[in-house]
């Protein structure tokens, strides 16, 4: 096991547990029913990233290591496994997948915490604060050349392919992130134009990669793709919900963020769509592409939001995206993992984590 204090399966868990507190029931019930599913699969995943974990001595893999030690949700993984079962299941193909999507995830965070001067992730410093930036770049080189490798050796038709498209989607959105960082005046579709490229357009590779492994056909593997594109959209603005409204407890990130680096999200869209008056008092508290978070700023964003309903409206449109994403699957043959992926969309917009 990597993690020192974070299951591989800890989201369902975590994902029950919400659900439970809820008393939504049937759907903790079946939760962890996909908890017993996905066991065997994801103690494969968390065997192999053990020894990606041990390669090398330099900062670099260091860094590698310091966070993907640390666990995390594996949501990707999961992802790539319950896709895989759509079809002939977890084949050797779908746990290299499973594996290579987990650590281009950790190789995109480890470069982002750069570019965010990011200090906490997963309740601890980030590798750029422990080894430092240039570390912490190159750890995320080697583990995105390392997993790019991984997939080619796979040998699927077309999975190389689409995960270089992957990798070219991400870093386009986060230079458009970049170049809108302290732009008040912007649009939700610019918002989600980044969010499909940085967060969607993974989750959609591990659908359709997942698809590919498990022998399904073509018409099916689309359906899982757009499944994924939904679910990373929603996945990003619960995200973006929790950097207001989050807990750094459960969450490992410190509150606003985002605001502080001038990132417009989509909670912060809507709060100025209720009160525009604010986005001239961002204006006037941004210094360069910063946001300096005044404790006035702070208490009056925190206002429009809880008197617009903001937080409830940003839960809403997720969870009408995870509705979308589980009706998506409706043209697969009924299945334990279809239903299973199904009921992963609807507890995503209830992640706390
Ligand atoms: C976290 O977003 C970051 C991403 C979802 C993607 C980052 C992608 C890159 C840096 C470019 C591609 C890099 C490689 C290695 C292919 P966030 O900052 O909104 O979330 P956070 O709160 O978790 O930091
Ligand atoms: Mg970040």
């Amino acid at each position: 096991m990597v993690s020192k204090d974070v299951k591989a399966d800890d989201v369902v868990a975590t994902l029950g547990d919400v659900c439970a507190a809820r008393g939504l029931d049937a759907l903790t019930a079946r939760l962890a029913a996909l908890q017993t599913l996905l066991a065997g699969d994801l103690a494969e995943v968390e065997a192999a990233l053990a020894v990606v974990a041990k390669n090398g001595g330099t900062p670099a893999h260091e860094s590698a290591r310091h966070l993907l030690e640390l666990g995390g949700k594996r949501l990707r993984p999961i992802c790539v496994a319950l896709a895989s079962h759509v079809g002939s299941g977890f084949t050797p193909a779908a746990l290299t997948f499973a594996v290579a999507v987990e650590m281009i995830h950790n190789a995109t965070l480890l470069h982002d915490d750069v570019v965010d001067l990011g200090d906490r992730r997963r309740g601890a410093d980030t590798a750029r604060v422990v080894y430092g930036n240039a570390a912490s770049i190159f750890g995320g080189d080697w583990l995105l050349a390392e997993a790019l490798c991984r997939v080619q050796a796979a040998g699927v038709e077309g999975v190389l392919d689409r995960m270089l498209v992957v990798v070219r989607e991400m870093v386009t959105a986060e230079t458009l992130q970049l170049a809108a960082r302290g732009r008040v005046r912007t649009s939700t579709s610019e918002y989600f134009k980044i969010v499909q490229g940085k967060t969607a357009s993974l989750f959609q590779w591990a659908m359709f990669a997942g698809g590919r492994a498990g022998g399904v056909g073509t018409r099916e593997c689309e359906a899982l793709e757009s499944y994924g594109g939904m679910l990373g959209l929603a996945f990003q603005i619960v995200d973006d919900v929790l950097d207001f409204a989050g807990d750094p407890e459960a969450t490992g990130k410190d509150l606003l963020t985002d605001l502080r680096e001038g990132k417009m999200t989509y909670p912060l869209l809507l709060a100025v769509e209720r009160d525009p008056g604010l986005a001239d008092e961002l204006e006037a508290n941004c210094r360069g592409d910063e946001v300096s978070v005044t404790p006035e700023i702070a208490r009056r964003i925190g206002r429009v939001m809880s008197e617009g309903g903001v937080v409830q409206d940003c839960l809403a449109l997720a969870t009408r995206m995870c509705r979308d994403a589980a009706q998506s699957l409706e043209i697969l043959p009924a299945s334990q993992a279809r239903s299973a992926l199904q009921d992963v969309a609807l507890a995503t917009p209830l992640r706390r984590k």
